[in-house]
């Protein structure tokens, strides 16, 4: 059969509140603009990320219940820690309650003042917390990383001769090495096998370990299944086991591939740095069998992980991010190719080529999604990363809208209602406006700042004639 379902069927349901236009023009102009203003329950479709957005399945509500709230020692603990292991041989396992605060653990032992750390390219988190030590953050991706326009089965993976250079160089002094599977900040393009093992033999040619930032390494397993030569047998399970059987370590966001609301952790083979990170998680996340979270988040993370590779849902979910991106590309919308794991992402500029990009075009985007159909994805580009540290403004390099698909939420028809209003976005995409930045905070400006439309030309020429004598 050529058409791919959703591999479950929903036995628990979420309302959604539906809005007019009308009412979503008042609410959004309320919010200043600013999609992260708006309460969710005024949104129709919410893509503004795929993390902690997951529904869980019938067995991890289930799960939540063998949950034991013991301080110490919990069975939960070592349910979780099986579950792991079963996937990420590492030795040692702390559990953290997201993403950055494993993050936050590891450079606080491992970065400071002196230290250099390489990736393909490093999350917001990642990288903010590694500069918050005092160390120097470097984004690697390979040139055809940066393309968006071009089409290369892994986008994400590193440039092997400039890490040998960073690397060679001794004056530097490089901790780890890390490496983002699959690549978020990249448009979720995945890394190679191929790769993965090169940078591999480089961090052990100069003696440094290698982390991984594998929140969506299910989906960075998928993807080499599908397209690196001598995967397309093998199962996802063994493909992600061959992943980390490359790697010292890993940071992990659960609210990602663990399919869970909340969770992660932090896993090292090296028996020191563990010692301190796990006295680091009793000062400011909670004792090593928990660390942040319940007993019952750790027993839903045990039970995703095992969803997670399931490989009738990875293709479900597969085919339903590129079904998204086929249609945007057939409208005529233009995108990041090739289409990621877990998120479409529009190029705005190309888009709205009469915004200059200190008008905003993904941010005038955005909006007019939300208005024409209550669609809710995030700006990526110069509102998010074009205030710098002085105050003055530069354009982004890229002017983004991702649309990330929360997983096992919406079916089909939900994406074709998207779809469909991009329909009319485009149509309309001469009309659409820049904007202004009227109020704004010192630092990750996007998620608090206020805006103002500018009105666009159209409407200036066209209040010129009414208004002439
Ligand atoms: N690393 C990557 C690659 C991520 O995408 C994220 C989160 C994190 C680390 C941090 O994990 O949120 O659990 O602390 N990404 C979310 C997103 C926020 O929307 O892409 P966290």
């Amino acid at each position: 059969m050529d058409t791919i379902i959703e591999p479950f069927r929903i036995k628990s349901v979420e309302p959604i509140r539906m809005t007019s236009r009308g009412e979503r023009e008042k609410l959004i102009r309320e919010a200043h603009y600013n999609l992260f203003n708006l309460h969710a329950d005024d949104v129709i479709i919410d893509l503004l990320t795929d993390s902690g957005t997951s529904a869980m399945s019938a067995a991890q509500w289930a799960g939540l219940m063998q949950g034991d709230e013991s301080y110490a020692g919990s069975p939960s603990y070592f349910r979780f820690e099986e579950a792991v292991k079963d996937l990420m041989p590492f030795e040692h396992i702390i559990p953290t309650h997201q993403g950055r605060a494993a993050e936050r653990i590891l450079m606080g032992i491992v970065a400071g003042p002196d230290a250099k750390i390489p990736s393909n390219t490093h999350f917001d988190t990642t990288r903010a917390n590694i500069e918050a030590t005092g160390a120097e953050a470097i984004d690697l991706v390979i040139e055809e990383g940066l393309n968006p326009d071009l089409d290369h089965p892994f986008k994400g993976n590193l440039d092997l001769d400039r890490l040998e250079d960073v690397l060679a160089d001794e004056s530097t002094h490089v901790p780890v090495v890390m490496l983002t599977v699959t690549n978020n900040s990249g448009g979720g393009q995945p890394v190679s096998m191929e790769n993965l093992k090169g940078v591999k033999t480089l961090c052990d040619k100069h003696d440094v370990p290698l982390i991984l930032d594998a929140c969506r390494f299910a989906e960075n397993a998928y993807f080499i299944k599908q397209r690196e030569e001598g995967y397309a047998d093998k199962s996802v399970k063994a493909i992600v086991r061959e992943m980390f059987s490359h790697a010292d370590g890993m940071t992990m966001s659960a609210k990602k591939d663990a399919l869970v609301n909340i969770g992660g952790w932090l896993a090292l083979d090296d028996e020191e740095w563990a010692r301190e990170a796990r006295n680091q998680l009793i000062l400011t996340e909670g004792f090593p069998t928990y660390g942040g979270l319940a007993g019952r988040d750790l027993e839903a993370i045990a039970v995703g992980l095992q969803e997670i590779v399931d490989e009738d849902y990875l293709e479900y979910r597969m085919a339903s991010t590129r079904y998204l991106g086929e249609a945007l590309t057939d409208i005529g919308v233009p995108i990041v190719e090739p289409v990621g794991g877990h998120a479409v992402y529009v190029n705005a500029k190309k888009l709205l080529p009469h915004i200059p990009p200190l008008e905003y075009p993904g941010q005038s985007l955005a909006v007019a999604l939300y208005t024409t159909g209550g669609i809710r994805g995030v700006e990526i580009g110069s509102v998010m990363f074009g205030r710098q540290p002085d105050g003055s403004e530069e354009p982004a390099s890229l002017e983004l809208v991702r649309l990330a698909i929360p997983r096992r939420v919406y079916t089909q028809s939900h994406i074709d209602y998207v779809i469909e209003c991009f329909e009319e976005v485009y149509d309309r995409r001469h009309e659409l406006a820049g904007y202004e930045i009227t109020e704004e905070p010192p630092q990750l400006r996007h998620f608090t700042a206020h805006f103002q439309p500018l009105v666009p030309d159209s409407v200036h020429k066209r209040t010129a004639t009414e208004t002439r004598p």
